[in-house]
């Protein structure tokens, strides 16, 4: 399946883990409606590890007859009917991470069912696989299968850029790929999943966009990954860094009962809109021509060229005590001021428009905080 930006939705796994059924993915669903995230772009509700059975039967995935009594294709139905679309999980390896069927040596049988249920979207998990396989072809068969069940099913993989991932994920038909490990409701995960981008970047692309795991917003401390929990400003920073980066965005807490602060961080349209950006630029490090890699590990910043002609911009102080001043010159983005060309700036966070100093930009940032901008050519 094509997919020209990220995708946006809901999963199941950082707050509900093993306890789902399909009661609560129809709430979700009308939460998503009720929220306006629906509006705002989430689309995909999915459904993680435990849907199923704990056995096949007659060589068939088959729904937990517990969980989801109505089976998979009603369910699918009631999300469709809402304007919204579907997505599920599996593994390719022969059990699932929680250890229930997956998909390995089932591939065409699990996407044909896949599409006759109605699904949109499949997460594909690494666990439990067989090592004599290679880790590629595990992937390119459930690719294979996929694109070939008559029905666009988004294939996100999701073997957390081990073996080699990011050399051959491409090629499989996957048009999201996890890069790393799993995310936990804590600023340390948030940090230590960020700063792993750094070598990265250049795997990201237009229809196969570098996943960079769930978000945590709005869980404050509770469900499945709840650890710590974060503060608003690290929420705030989780956010901007997954949208900057062109990650998928897909929300981890419970939206049936969302608070205000994390409902405004996740409809942020400025943002939203730099992660939806069609053209897909590279971000490339502010400040000159230094090699693809964030200049230092605790504070960074990048620009992305956006497809109308704005530069986006984020400034990221990952450092627990030290503020950190950030600086840049038009110059450094392409524009010579002694020409006049210069730039009109936009807060995306604060919403505040303001214009460079000389030619110059300067922020300050506190630990854990970030700086979005988006900035306007503007030539004399
Ligand atoms: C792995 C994945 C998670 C989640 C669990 C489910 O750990 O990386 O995102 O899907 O499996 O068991």
């Amino acid at each position: 399946m094509f997919r020209q930006t990220p995708p946006m939705g809901w999963n199941s796994w950082n707050t509900f883990g093993g306890n789902i059924n399909e009661q609560l993915i129809k709430e979700t669903a009308d939460a998503m409606v009720d929220t306006g995230l629906r509006d705002a772009g989430y689309e995909y509700i999915i459904i993680d590890d435990t849907w199923q059975e704990p056995a096949r039967e007659n060589g068939h995935l088959v729904p937990d007859r517990n969980k989801f009594p109505g089976g998979m294709k009603a369910l699918a139905d009631y999300i469709h009917g809402k304007g919204l679309k579907f997505g599920m999980y599996s593994s390719s390896g022969y059990l699932t991470c929680m250890g229930l069927p997956a998909s390995c040596g089932h591939e065409f049988t699990d996407a044909a069912d896949f599409a006759a249920w109605g699904v949109d979207y499949l997460k594909y998990d690494y666990c439990n696989r067989p090592f004599r396989i290679p880790s590629d072809l595990l992937y390119r068969r459930m690719g294979l299968a996929l694109a070939n069940c008559g029905r666009d099913i988004l294939f996100a993989a999701c073997s957390w850029g081990a073996d080699g991932t990011p050399e051959w994920i491409r090629g499989t038909g996957a048009t999201t790929w996890r890069s790393t490990g799993d995310i936990c409701d804590s600023w340390a995960s948030i940090r230590d999943l960020g700063c792993a981008q750094a070598d990265k970047l250049l795997s990201g692309a237009i229809n196969c966009f570098n996943d960079m795991d769930m978000l945590v917003v709005g869980m404050n401390g509770k469900g499945n990954v709840g650890v710590s929990g974060c503060t608003q400003d690290e929420y705030r920073t989780h956010f901007a860094l997954w949208a900057f980066l062109a990650s998928p965005l897909i929300i981890g807490c419970d939206i049936r009962s969302i608070d205000s602060d994390a409902l405004e961080i996740l409809k942020n349209k400025a943002l939203i809109a730099v992660n939806q950006d069609p053209d897909g630029r590279l971000p490339l490090p502010l400040g000159g021509p230094a090699p693809l890699a964030f200049p230092g590990k605790n504070a960074f910043s990048m620009s992305r060229l956006m497809s109308n002609g704005d530069i986006a911009v984020g400034m990221f102080n990952m450092d627990d005590s030290t503020d950190v001043l950030f600086q840049f010159s038009v110059y450094d983005l392409g524009l010579d001021p002694a020409l006049g060309q210069t730039v009109v700036i936009t807060d995306l966070y604060t919403g505040e428009e303001f214009s460079p100093v000389e030619g110059f930009v300067y922020r300050g940032v506190k630990p854990h905080c970030c700086c979005m901008l988006r900035l306007r050519v503007i030539m004399q």
